[in-house]
């Protein structure tokens, strides 16, 4: 029977055939298709010795048990060379010979060889204000006949767009991505071997600004890593011949101001489609006004392999509607705020100068409101070829937006007729990391629906190189905590354990010298600060949160010792066990609302900052710290450190005991009594068991005082869990659903289409927020969907069986919801929950991927499951 199933989702270090490997045993797994009980992979240099069978680089035999995943442990592949390999997996009952897979296949990339030097053209005197156009770069090699096998490496410190003959490599943008360029860098890897000649070959390579140089920051500044661009090329050529060719960037090379005009990430893309010089990355090009480029001195930075999918178009969307609130300015509104850019087609006279300026909302007037863009202009400007119809998309610059407003283009005045803008001439392209998705949800609420589709567009907006707080403003930085709060609900919706793996080890190399996570990955500025509470401690919690999705040892194997750094450094700090000390910005439950507090204003030694957090912040950092440190043992017991396990389990045990004696008063109320400290204390295990029904009753006390949810970006996650914890899945229901001011639905009813940074980013009474802080696309408080996906769609999982591989099926209606469902891409494949309420009765359908069993909790009962399809009624 497993002969037709074959394994698949073939991956190597979580990627998909990568070129650029530079781990010489590289991780390599699948989806199994059958409940596996054995495995065998095999790995050739050539997909024709593997179709054979002639494993002549490794060949794992049949490996006994239910892993999906292994090393290769064959000789290391070396630069010039390629892997391919295959899996087959047996199925518990399988007698037979089980298929293979599909073929698929690494390289190992070109590691530290790299030939030539960084190149770009001579420097612009730098001023805060002035651009200079992108420079292209142009580059001629000869080969002595057709290519047999050829590679491309590039990498640019700033942004690069590369080209062979005239052809655009890969499907990335913004490449090779964001890293902290003093540390390291990313490369990009193309198989060109089809796009070379015999003869006169081009490479091109266009330079835009991007983290590296362009503006930058909450200050804003430009050039924060350097003050210009440049780029490094190294090709690789084999010939049928036998000649093998390099060919890399140096002196040789010329260049000249494109089209380009300037483009910032903040700023935007100025084009003028009149300077284009049409083959200009193609043989044959007349380059004679071109001038040899700089060769710039050797940088002392890493040029490392990627470790995730790049950005890139993902996706696009058509307007819903145009307007023209002011004479010849048109405003399209795309239904849906989201992160990307436009592209346009027109057919304008030469010369005419469009302008395209993007913006989250409207003023009452029907114009693009851009306020709290604070000082990221977000513009395009493209000045047309003129003589028929022509398209023009941005190269190296992202924006936030749900509306865009177009001037410049001129149509006949007919004041019978509705706006003149064809809506063909601008569509939104959606831009972020190209992550595999793994999840959805349905229910029979639509408010509902758009609370969790807002989630899943502030992921898809922030989720650009790093887990971003914001994607529109001048700030866009990686921060810890938005990223943490929401890491679970990512991992619901997308496969998001490479783009995760990648920024962990930004937010590893932004620690302070002793060891403290920072607020933000990558790290700008000078030296590193250490984090906030909740922040800091991403750098435990992400990784541990990667291991029981994914079943990912080697994310703890690698984070282990800077997870401990920390959790030691916090206690060096802190002797007391309470976390006073080495605290940051101390954000605590930042945004979190005043009315939450009854003890506000009435001292008692708390530190209350309303605006900021209205739960005290040495109670909120020692919850984390306890936390931490407790994750921490159980990742040590994980890699089987016996003495780390148990130190740490003690010391996580220490500050829970310090926590309670600080901070649970005699009546079973906490300090502060605010909704986050009770849904601190049950969801981190903070208090022993007996306590455990009074921090639930004094949680529903508070929430039912407030009549609405007062929580933080930090409580906000863990609200509705806490309530389905101690018993009040209707209070978790009630906020759920609320309209009112503050709530989800209340955003939702102000026209919000992605999840807001403050629940009164827009009020009937005060209009827009204040514009130093008002995104309105922050996934911070969009953490709930997790929630949704679990209890709304009851698929869940339990975590003490990583990977995903024990389902944990409740159904949990509520909230006059008549039906859900909910599917998620487990390790070992789709995971589907169908339920639907027929008067009394509950029908669920199960559908338990091979490899996974299920509890399913029913009103009346428990159920086993195994894999296949299910059908249940109570
Ligand atoms: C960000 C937040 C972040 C915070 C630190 C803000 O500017 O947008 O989401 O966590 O700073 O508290």
């Amino acid at each position: 029977m497993s002969t037709t199933h074959r394994a698949g989702r073939l991956r190597c270090e979580l990627l998909v055939d990568p070129l650029a490997v530079h781990d010489d045993q590289p991780r390599l797994s699948w989806e199994p298709a059958v409940t596996p009980a054995a495995h065998q992979v095999q790995v050739a240099s050539s997909p024709g010795a593997l179709a054979e069978g002639r494993a002549d680089r490794w060949d794992s035999g049949r490996v006994d048990g239910d892993a999906c995943a292994t090393r290769y442990a064959g000789a290391p592949v070396v630069p010039g060379d390629a892997a391919w390999w295959r899996v087959r997996v047996w199925q518990g009952t399988d007698a037979g010979e089980p298929a293979w897979s599909e073929p698929a296949t690494w390289e190992p990339g070109l590691r530290g060889g790299w030939r030539g030097s960084w190149i770009t053209a001579p420097p612009a005197p730098y001023a805060r204000d002035t651009y200079r156009p992108c420079p292209l770069l142009r580059g001629l090699l000869d080969l002595p006949a057709a290519p047999t096998r050829a590679r491309l490496y590039v990498t640019a410190l700033g942004l690069v767009r590369a080209s062979v003959n005239g052809r655009v490599l890969g499907a990335g943008r913004l490449r090779p991505g964001w890293t902290d360029y003093t540390q390291r860098v990313q490369y990009d890897a193309h198989d060109v071997t089809a796009l070379l000649q015999p003869g006169e070959n081009a490479v091109g390579l266009v330079l835009g600004e991007g983290w590296y140089s362009g503006h930058f920051g909450i200050d804003p500044r430009r050039a924060n890593w350097g003050p210009h661009p440049q780029a490094r090329a190294h090709l690789a050529v084999e010939c049928e011949d036998g000649t093998s060719v390099v060919f890399a960037t140096d002196g040789s090379w010329r260049w000249s101001y494109g089209p380009i005009l300037t483009s910032d990430l903040l700023q935007g893309e100025s084009y003028d489609a009149r300077q284009e010089q049409p083959g200009w990355d193609a043989p044959g090009f007349a380059a004679g006004g071109w001038s040899p480029v700089v060769e710039a001195e050797d940088r002392p930075v890493a040029i490392v392999a990627p470790r995730a999918e790049p950005t890139a178009a993902c996706q696009e969307l058509e307007p819903v509607a145009v307007t023209e609130p002011v004479f010849s300015t048109y405003v399209v509104d795309f239904g849906q705020n989201l992160v990307g850019w436009c592209r346009l087609k027109v057919d304008v006279a030469e010369g005419t100068e469009i302008v395209v300026r993007h913006g989250e909302a409207l003023h009452p007037d029907g114009t693009v409101y851009t306020a709290n863009l604070r000082a990221a202009t977000s513009v395009e400007r493209y000045v047309a070829r003129g003589g028929g119809e022509e398209t023009f998309e941005p190269s190296f610059t992202l924006h936030g937006f749900r509306y865009v407003e177009i001037t410049g283009i001129q149509a006949p005045y007919d004041p019978t007729q509705p706006p003149r803008l064809p809506p063909s001439t601008v569509t939104a392209v959606v831009v972020h990391a190209a992550m595999e998705e793994a999840g959805s949800f349905a229910c029979s609420d639509d408010l509902v629906n758009r609370i969790h589709a807002n989630s899943l567009w502030s992921l898809r907006g922030n989720f650009v190189e790093v887990p971003t707080d914001c994607p529109q403003r001048n700030e866009r930085f990686g921060w810890l905590g938005d990223a943490r709060i929401f890491s679970r609900t990512a991992c619901f919706l997308y496969d998001a354990q490479a783009f995760f793996t990648k920024w962990l080890e930004d937010a590893r190399l932004g620690r302070t010298p002793d060891g403290f996570f920072p607020d933000f990955a990558p790290w700008v500025g000078p030296a590193a600060v250490e984090g906030g509470p909740g922040w800091s401690d991403a750098g435990v919690f992400v990784p541990w949160l990667l291991y029981e999705t994914y079943a990912d040892e080697a994310v703890l194997e690698e984070s282990f010792d800077s997870m401990a750094a920390f959790v030691d450094a916090v206690h060096a700090a802190n002797p007391s066990l309470l976390r006073e000390h080495r605290n940051g910005m101390s954000w605590g439950d930042w945004l979190s609302l005043p009315e939450a507090n009854p003890d506000e204003g009435r001292g008692g030694g708390m530190i209350i900052d309303s605006v900021h957090s209205t739960t005290d912040k040495v109670l909120f950092a020692t919850a984390f710290f306890a936390r931490s440190a407790e994750l921490l043992g159980r990742a040590a017991g994980v890699l089987g450190r016996r003495p780390e396990e148990e130190r740490y389990l003690a010391l996580g045990e220490a500050i829970r005991s310090a926590w309670v004696k600080a901070y649970v008063r005699d009546d079973g109320t906490l300090l502060g009594d605010t909704q986050t400290a009770y849904a601190l204390a049950l969801c981190f295990d903070l208090v022993p068991d007996d306590l455990r029904p009074a921090m639930g009753a004094s949680l529903a006390r508070a929430v039912e005082r407030a009549g609405h949810l007062t929580t933080g970006i930090t409580g906000t996650e863990l609200l509705l869990p806490a309530l389905t914890a101690a018993g009040r899945l209707d209070l978790a229901y009630m906020l759920l659903l609320h309209r009112g001011y503050p709530s989800w639905g209340y955003t939702i009813d102000h026209g919000a289409t992605t999840v807001w940074e403050r629940w009164d980013g827009w009020t009937e009474e005060g209009g827009f927020q204040d514009i130093r802080m008002n995104s309105f696309n922050h996934y911070a408080l969009g953490s709930e969907a997790a929630w949704i996906h679990e209890v709304v769609g009851g698929l869940g999982f339990d975590p003490s069986v990583p990977g995903e591989r024990r389902l944990v099926v409740h159904p949990r209606p509520g909230g006059g919801i008549t039906w859900a469902k909910a599917r998620h891409r487990t390790t070992v494949g789709w995971a589907e929950v169908a339920w639907r309420l027929d008067g009394e009765r509950l029908h669920v359908e199960v559908d338990v991927p091979p490899g996974a069993t299920a509890i399913v909790v029913l009103p009346d009962r428990q159920e086993e499951a195994g894999p296949g399809r299910h059908t249940l009624e109570a």
